[in-house]
Order: C-alpha cells, then structure tokens, then sequence
C-alpha cells in the first residue's frame, strides 16, 4: 500500500496548454503527485481505480514516440479509457478542419483531450473552444509542457533540489519547444539557465527570458549540474540554418572528453529523439551521467499525475 493520499490541494490550472503560466504552486502539487504515481509504477499491479469511468483523448497531429505511450500507459495505470487519433486516415485529408475534428471527437464523450499540433497555438485555440480540459503535448515550437514538468521531476529525484542548480540547454534553441518550456520551469524553480548554440539556433532575443547565453560550448557546460541536449529541429527550419552536421558535431556534440568541464555528478538529458553522433556520442547518451531513459519513465509518473489532477483529484482524493 502506498501512502494514504495525494495532496488534497487542487490545481489552479483548469488545462495544462504552457508553463510561461503556470505558477510554481501548481508546479510544486503535480511534481508532489507524480511521486505517488511513481510508487504506483514500482508495484506488482500498476493500476488503481482513480479515473475509473473516464475517457481520455489522444489526438495527435504530429508524430510522437514517448509523450503518445507515456499518456496511454498513464492512462490505463488510472483505469481511464483512452481513444486515439491520429491526422492520418481522418476525415481532415477531406477538408474537415481542426475545430470541428476535435469537436466530434469530443461529441463522444471524452472527459479530457490531450494534443499535439505542428502549429504553435492550436492547442490555445481547441481549449477556447471546447468544455473538457486540455493538455498541451506539444505545439509547433511554442512549449511542451509536460516534458519540461518530467525534466524537472528527474532532476529533483537525482539532485534532491532545483534551486540554485547550473542547466546548461544545448543546441537548436530556436526550433525547439522543449527549451521554451524548460526555460520557463527551470527558472521558475530556481535554477540558473544557459542556453548554448551557434548564434543562429540562439537568437538575442533569448535574453529576455533570463537566461544567460553562450555560443562556445566549453564555456557553456562549465560547471553544469544539468546539460539538456536537443535534437536539431530539421522540420521546422528553413535552408540556411544547418550547413554541416559534422562540423556542428565537432563545435557542439556532446562528447565524453568534455564533460570534464561539468561538474562531477553532472546529469545528461535529453528528450528524444535523439541523434546520435549528430548533438550527442552514444558513449555519453548511453553512460555514467545519462538519465534520458529515467526522464522517459517518469514521464509515465508525471502524466498521470496531470491527468489525475485534472480529473481525478476534485472528486477522489485516495489513490489506494
Ligand atoms: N520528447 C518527446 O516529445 O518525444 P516524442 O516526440 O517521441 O513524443
């Protein structure tokens, strides 16, 4: 038996669409309640009757490995029911649009939507418009909020803290949703932020968000705590911001004969998928310092926390 109960606070956010909003209480409950869903995962039946009776729908509009499973096996860990959708083999190759996609999907009777979208935005728009909660798995480069929540929550189980902790973030800045939402949360948390990247994948207008900028990777890494690593964003970039992957390899692949400049106990994210000998060595992405599989599992942890706080939590506090 895990402890008796999750928090009984309630979360302030009625969707979870970007962490720019989202205040640090709200932060600090769901990563609080991901611990419990953590302790669900380790048992021999992972599954408990929290949203039994609920339906959770996955709309995804753009491709997805880890957030899609994660938010099905969390799903299923709650007894939820989840219908999935996919853009392809859908009425909208028929001209149907994306508000009256989601809107008979929701005339089924599902009691939560989570989205994916190539276009930043649409999940703003769908939750304007609808009366079920949504939850943001990624729009376009704008934010991926429930990757930046697992990030923080694999980094307070290995450190214990996030305050006062060096994260280096490291690569296509501009193109990349995670960075904008880790951005958000790391510094919301405490943490002190670097972003490292040639000028092109970093521009200055990045300043405003706090944190500090490097364009000599070295120099960015030093005494890092954290380095989160991000895939070169190929989809949503134009001609000219790539010219050579070997020499950006060489520049700022992460590599194991420059962790020195970390700290020791450095820890190596990424959020996948990763390209290997492209921003990361697989002697590094599969190493000492590597979490990358821990933030896919916990992913799981933090999910179901959103969906049980979101669902769950205002009419059934026992997660028994
Ligand atoms: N990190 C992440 O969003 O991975 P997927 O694209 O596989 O969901």
């Amino acid at each position: 038996m895990m402890a008796k109960t999750v928090d009984k606070k309630i979360l302030q956010a009625k969707n979870i669409i970007d962490i720019e909003t989202m205040n640090v209480e709200d932060i600090s409950l769901i990563l609080d309640t991901a611990l419990s869903m953590k302790e669900i995962m380790s048992r021999d039946i992972k599954k408990v009757p929290a949203l039994r009776g609920k339906m959770i729908a996955n709309m995804f509009f753009e491709s997805s490995t880890r957030t899609r499973t994660s938010f099905e096996i969390a799903a299923k860990m709650l007894s939820a029911d989840t219908v999935s959708f996919t853009a392809s083999g859908s009425s909208m190759s028929k001209g149907e649009t994306l508000l009256d996609t989601v809107r008979n999907i929701i005339a089924m009777g599902p009691d939560l939507l989570v989205m994916r979208h190539a276009s930043s935005g649409a999940p703003y728009f769908v939750a304007k418009n609808i009366n079920i909660p949504v939850i943001n798995a990624g729009d376009g480069r704008h934010e991926h909020p429930s990757q930046a929540l697992l990030d923080l929550f694999t980094v307070r189980e290995k450190k214990g803290k996030l305050k006062g902790l060096k994260v280096s973030i490291v690569g296509d800045i501009l193109h990349s949703r995670v960075a904008r939402s880790d951005i958000y949360a790391f510094k919301k948390m405490g943490a002190n932020v670097r972003l490292v990247g040639p000028p092109a994948f970093i521009p200055d207008y990045f300043r405003q968000f706090g944190a500090e900028i490097f364009y000599d990777m070295e120099k960015g890494i030093k005494d890092a705590d954290v380095i989160i690593m991000l895939r070169i964003q190929i989809e949503r970039q134009g001609k000219n911001f790539f010219p050579d992957i070997r020499e950006y390899y060489e520049l700022y692949g992460l590599k194991e004969n420059i962790l020195c400049f970390a700290k020791d106990d450095l820890l190596v994210m990424h959020p996948g998928p990763l390209n290997r000998g492209v921003e990361i060595d697989s002697e590094v992405a599969d190493g000492k310092h590597s979490v990358i599989l821990d933030q896919v599992t916990n992913g799981v942890a933090v999910r179901a926390a959103l969906l049980y706080l979101l669902l769950g939590s205002r009419t059934d506090e026992n997660i028994d």
